[in-house]
């Protein structure tokens, strides 16, 4: 099978009703809390993607047991301090910088040095963001360059808590510390930058020592030495960021209808929704229930008759973190110009998404002044390429977000396409070609 995927026509209208995968930071973090539980932990609709694999992969190393059926998951959990730790172990965090951050914070206690490891795009990422707070805590590092995997971790058994201030606005590090604060006698203190709450979430489901002093752009969190864990049989609402591609699908085509069932819509991570209707858009969120700790609606969107050009908040940026790319193709068409600011952070994801947007608003024929932490996109409402202008999307560390929006703007805008590297979707979203050809029909 080609891994290159031709686009020629642009997608027609549609009326419909999707279901995408479950969430993928839910789906991890089920897998870390089920792999501490006293026994039999469930999980339905769990994520089945590269990255929940290698979550599934690398506790197994750690000696818990695992069932993976059709429409179940089952873990075997052995309690807090249930992992054994076998001389030489290497964990394999593939792509997924969630798993890679958040598992240091679990082995912070290992008799034994663990290597971590990761793929080309994962090798490039920052580790020391992580590795520093938890040497504070007595853990020991070395990693590549100082910074990057391959990194050894050497744990320690006399761990001491600390005070952490997080400040870039990340669920990959609040969650690492609030893990290595589980495992650590006294009060681990956390003053965070606001970021997807999942963790703290289902720590409070859990019943763990944690408390959350909710601030306007900070949380104070303490977290206190775990002893039991209770299994957790979970229901994983789906991925708003996997979501997202199509949401904005259905707004770029103006005579469209579309319904995606059960998505978490966590506040933490709805600012797809907030910016995109500031932007004009027509979302509302239909059967809204809370579902242990979550939230999960119904998403319903049609298409936009009129967008208009955003000066994007930044405090709205943590809770659309993932979500830039596909928001900017809306920003292409919108009239006027948009402004998204403090965005540094996107250049540390999968690939340097700020860099890729403006490669593919360039291929767009859209004008861009982008710096390192900032875009401003000149929209055009009557954006439309003629058939003969070819793209070709290739060389992008086979960043999933960076694929998928490529699609999005093929088929919402129009042009010849080749849009290389097919198979990173399989990290967060294997069966997203599949619905697409589903919305055609
Ligand atoms: C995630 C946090 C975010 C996000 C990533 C998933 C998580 O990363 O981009 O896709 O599940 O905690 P940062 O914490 O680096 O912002």
């Amino acid at each position: 099978m080609s891994k290159i995927v031709n686009i020629k026509n642009k997608i027609k209208n549609f009326k419909k009703i999707i279901t995408v995968p479950g969430d993928k930071s839910l789906s991890i973090r089920w897998v870390l809390f089920a792999s501490l539980a006293n026994g039999t932990s469930k999980a339905k609709n769990l994520l089945m993607s590269e990255d929940v694999l290698a979550a599934i992969k690398a506790i197994k190393k750690l000696g818990i047991k695992i069932v993976i059926k059709k429409k179940e998951c089952k873990i075997f959990g052995k309690g807090i301090d249930g992992y054994k730790y076998k001389k030489n172990l290497t964990i394999d965090a593939q792509n997924s910088g969630t798993l890679g951050r958040l598992i240091l914070g679990l082995l912070i206690n290992s008799p034994e040095p663990i290597k971590l490891v990761g793929d080309k795009s994962l090798s490039k990422r920052d580790f020391k963001r992580v590795s520093d707070p938890l040497s504070k805590f007595g853990t020991k590092f070395k990693l590549r360059d100082n910074k990057f995997l391959p990194l050894k971790i050497y744990g320690s058994s006399k761990l001491k808590p600390i005070k952490y201030l997080e400040n870039k606005g990340s669920a990959q590090c609040k969650s690492s510390i609030i893990f290595a604060g589980m495992r650590t006698y006294g009060t681990t203190i956390i003053k965070a930058k606001k970021s997807r709450n999942h963790t703290e979430l289902l720590s409070k489901h859990l019943k763990l020592p944690i408390s959350i002093k909710s601030g306007k752009k900070f949380d104070e969190i303490k977290i206190k030495k775990v002893k039991k864990i209770n299994t957790l049989n979970y229901d994983i609402p789906s991925d708003i960021s996997s979501s997202a591609f199509f949401i904005v699908l259905t707004v770029l085509l103006k005579n469209s209808e579309l319904i995606i069932k059960n998505v978490n819509i966590n506040p933490s991570r709805v600012g797809i929704i907030t910016i995109l209707k500031k932007m004009g858009a027509d979302i509302i969120f239909k059967k809204i229930k809370n579902y242990k700790g979550e939230k999960k609606a119904d998403i319903k969107v049609v298409g936009a008759k009129n967008l208009k050009a955003i000066n994007c908040p930044p405090h709205l940026n943590s809770g659309a973190i993932d979500e830039f790319l596909v928001i900017f193709l809306v920003a292409a068409k919108a009239k006027g110009v948009s402004y998204f600011k403090n965005l540094g952070e996107l250049n540390h994801k999968e690939s340097p998404r700020l860099k890729w947007a403006e490669k593919i608003l360039k291929n767009l024929g859209v004008r861009t002044i982008t710096t390192n932490d900032s875009i401003k996109i000149y929209g055009n409402p009557n954006l439309n390429l003629k058939f003969n202008k070819k793209i070709t999307i290739k060389n992008y560390l086979k960043d999933h977000r960076v694929f998928m929006t490529s699609i999005i703007a093929a088929l919402s805008f129009g042009g010849t396409w080749n849009i290389h590297d097919k198979d990173s979707i399989n990290t967060s979203f294997p069966n997203f070609l599949k619905i697409i050809d589903d919305l055609k029909k």
